[in-house]
């Protein structure tokens, strides 16, 4: 379907207008699931309920705001007046999961007044999906308000069960942490303050960052997050461990005593609350996207979803360093003017990289520590001024790269480390971007290593929110797509803006190369799927090879089967999906490099064809251009044997599928790379059975014969 015609029906069903308006007023999702109750207290604060099939999954929650130098803002409201409409469209995503989305939903809108002076206005939007719910305050223009410091946002969501939860600390600074399963009375966020191998952390109070996933005794799935983050301050949820209540707390700053500071009108992110009966479709829910304003972009078609390699793990496993002058670990200055040997960003290393990627269907080229500034990256203070993304170091002919990428048919990445010095990058992005564009790079992977500069600001709070939303604004003009790392959480912003392509924003795979607790544990993808993922693309970079790398960190090692490494290509969702191994590790073992060279990257569809949060999840796609299927599947330390069948593939059409399995007695650590692949013949009559090891996945092509 090239020309999708978008159809957007809103009826107002109901609108009620009186000078004040008593009774609770509801709104239900389209299929009638899903119910939100609203009303205000005897003392008039708003407050609100959610049922789930008559069951009771958000009981009375008040709402409302603490102001400085003004009233509170969360008592003596009167509803004024109240509409419902309905809402029904299909769009399409210019890349994605999927293509073509529906976003249908029922919207309660209440128009408060104080009652008392100084009778300021609120409004409260809920919309109501199948999958959930989203709720924002719009602050309307008026007389007696014109600008707002926010001390904290005090939005509660008060639990009815002691779910088991998926969580990671509220940290202010980076989400890159381990997930911990406990049940909600238990969360303690606490105890990672002071955990190893973080540039940079914050964790003030026993709350969690989101997604936080929640599931219940009785199958209910809850996942808590916020929708269309612009222009204020992420919110962590604060956890009464007693009362099983969850409350707003915004991220603020050292720098000014509140921690949103807005002009009137505005309306705040969406908070939102997925809502499933089981764990499969709260992958395939798109209430976070849904919650975005449509493309403001309009034709992106000059970026392109791909694969690519890079100059990357072999710094990370300390094979070469980013920088050129100084010795392997940083600490010693050897000589500015002359190469230390281990530069990795060369333009005979990249050639190399080329090369490979253009044999091996592969779009593009990382190139990390082609720019000089690296000597002063990790631990320096002083690191404004430092990157300039635009000088190479002497060794690296960009010029050369470039023209050699164009003539292979592979684009070069191009990578911004700004160090969180947030001043020079945003003095530079111009000159930057307008280099890309002169190259016709049209992606760049930015880093935000360190603590912010300036001092006092936090990653995840409104300063840093407007840094990485105007850096990808701006970078569009130069067609130029963004995949942050140390980023802001994703909010589904790549709605609007689809040159957000992709993102960091959780313990990537890097941290199996150098983490000093053990790198991620066969469970860690397993909740990503279920939480981070709900968010948004990952650029968790999969595809490791040699599991255990012994020739370069004895210590460290990936903690899956080569199989499931294989799997994530089609379970984590990303636009751009790096094959992250050193070449030599691809080149020594074609057979299960054959898959990596087949996978698609942009998909007509999505199915979770099963899944448990924290411990298997298997995902069909079908790629767009080709209609060829792929299906990954993963399992935490337990092994598993699984049924799919295979009814999701086309009606008349036969496929052959190359199955990468687990080998006999494979296992994450004893055996990781016991790896058997096999072919077959298959229809949508197809039924299959797939072995999983021990912290292991399978992965099967299914093309069109
Ligand atoms: C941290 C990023 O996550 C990683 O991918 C990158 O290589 C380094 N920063 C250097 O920018
Ligand atoms: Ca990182």
């Amino acid at each position: 379907m090239k020309h999708l015609i978008i159809l957007i029906i809103a009826i107002t069903v109901l609108s009620c207008n009186s000078s004040e308006e008593k009774r609770e007023l509801t709104a239900v999702s389209p299929n009638g699931n899903i119910e939100v109750s609203f009303n205000v207290s005897a003392e008039g604060q708003p407050f609100y309920t959610i049922l789930n099939n008559k069951n009771v999954v958000i009981d009375i929650s008040f709402l409302g705001f603490e102001f400085k130098d003004a009233p509170d803002f969360d008592k003596n409201f009167i509803i004024k007046k109240s509409q419902i409409e309905s809402h029904t469209e299909t769009w399409k995503m210019p890349w994605g999961e999927q293509e073509l989305v529906q976003n249908n939903y029922n919207e309660l809108k209440i128009f408060l007044q104080e009652k008392i002076s100084p009778e300021r206005f609120l409004t409260i939007a809920f919309r109501v999906y199948d999958d959930g719910v989203g709720f924002r305050y719009e602050f309307p223009e008026q007389a007696r308000l014109s600008e707002v410091e926010i001390v904290d946002e005090h939005t509660q969501f008060n639990l009815t069960q002691d779910y088991n939860t998926f969580w990671i600390p509220g940290d202010w600074d980076i989400y890159e942490h381990l997930y911990s399963t406990t049940k909600v009375s238990q969360i303690d966020a606490l105890k990672y303050v002071g955990h190893v191998n973080l540039a940079q952390t914050h964790i003030p109070v026993n709350a969690v960052n989101t997604p936080v996933t929640m599931v219940g005794d009785d199958g209910t799935h809850l996942s808590f997050h916020e929708a269309a983050l612009i222009d204020y301050a992420g919110m962590t949820l604060a956890v009464d461990t007693e009362n099983l209540n969850l409350k707003s707390n915004l991220v603020g700053s050292k720098n000014t005593p509140y921690k949103v500071k807005r002009s009137l009108p505005f309306n705040t992110p969406w908070r939102t609350i997925q809502i499933t009966n089981n764990a499969p479709d709260l992958i395939t829910s798109n209430l976070i996207v849904n919650l975005n304003e449509p493309n403001k972009l309009g034709d992106v078609s000059w970026f392109k979803p791909m694969k690519y390699t890079g100059v990357w793990w072999e710094m990370h496993l300390g094979k070469s360093s980013w920088d050129y002058g100084m010795t392997q670990d940083m600490s010693t200055w050897t000589d500015p003017g002359k190469s230390n040997g281990t530069h990795g960003a060369t333009t005979e290393n990249v050639k190399k990289f080329i090369d490979f990627s253009s044999k091996n269907n592969i779009g593009g080229v990382l190139v990390e520590g082609w720019n000089t500034g690296w000597e002063h990256w990790i631990g320096f203070e002083d690191r404004e001024g430092v990157f300039d993304f635009v000088t190479p170091y002497p060794d690296y002919d960009i010029d050369e790269v470039v023209r050699y990428g164009k003539e292979k048919g592979v684009d070069i990445i191009m990578h911004h480390e700004t160090s969180a010095a947030t001043e020079t990058y945003e003095k530079q992005q111009d000159t930057a971007y307008a280099l890309m564009q002169k190259y016709g790079m049209h992606a760049v992977k930015s880093g935000y290593v360190g603590k912010i500069l300036p001092k006092g600001e936090y990653h995840h709070g409104q300063y840093m929110v407007n840094q990485y939303n105007n850096a990808a604004i701006k970078a569009a003009k130069y067609e130029v797509a963004v995949n942050a790392h140390e980023p802001i959480k994703a909010t589904g912003l790549r709605r609007t803006y689809p040159n957000i392509i992709s993102r960091e924003g959780l313990r990537g795979q890097e941290f199996n190369a150098w983490a000093e607790d053990g790198g991620n544990p066969p469970e860690h993808l397993p909740i990503v799927a279920f939480t981070r993922m709900l968010a948004g693309p990952i650029d968790f970079t999969p595809g490791i090879f040699n599991i255990k790398f012994d020739e370069y960190k004895k210590n460290n090692q990936v903690n899956t089967t080569l199989a499931q490494q294989l799997a994530l290509y089609v379970v984590i969702y990303s636009p751009v999906q790096m094959a992250a191994d050193l070449v030599e590790h691809y080149e020594a073992n074609p057979k299960p490099l054959q898959f990596i060279k087949d996978v698609g990257v942009d998909w007509q569809t999505t199915k979770v064809l099963n899944g448990e949060v924290g411990k298997y999840v298997t995902i069909a796609r079908k790629e767009r251009k080709t209609d060829n299927w792929f299906l990954g599947s993963i399992t935490n330390e337990k092994s598993r044997t699984f049924e799919v069948t295979l009814d999701f593939l086309d009606d008349n059409q036969n496929y052959t599928a190359t199955i990468y399995k687990d080998g006999k007695n494979a296992h994450w650590d004893d055996n990781p790379l016991a790896l058997d692949i096999e072919k077959i013949e298959v229809n949508k009559n197809s039924k299959l059975t797939l072995h999983l090891a021990q912290g292991g996945g399978c992965a099967i092509s299914i093309i069109k014969n």
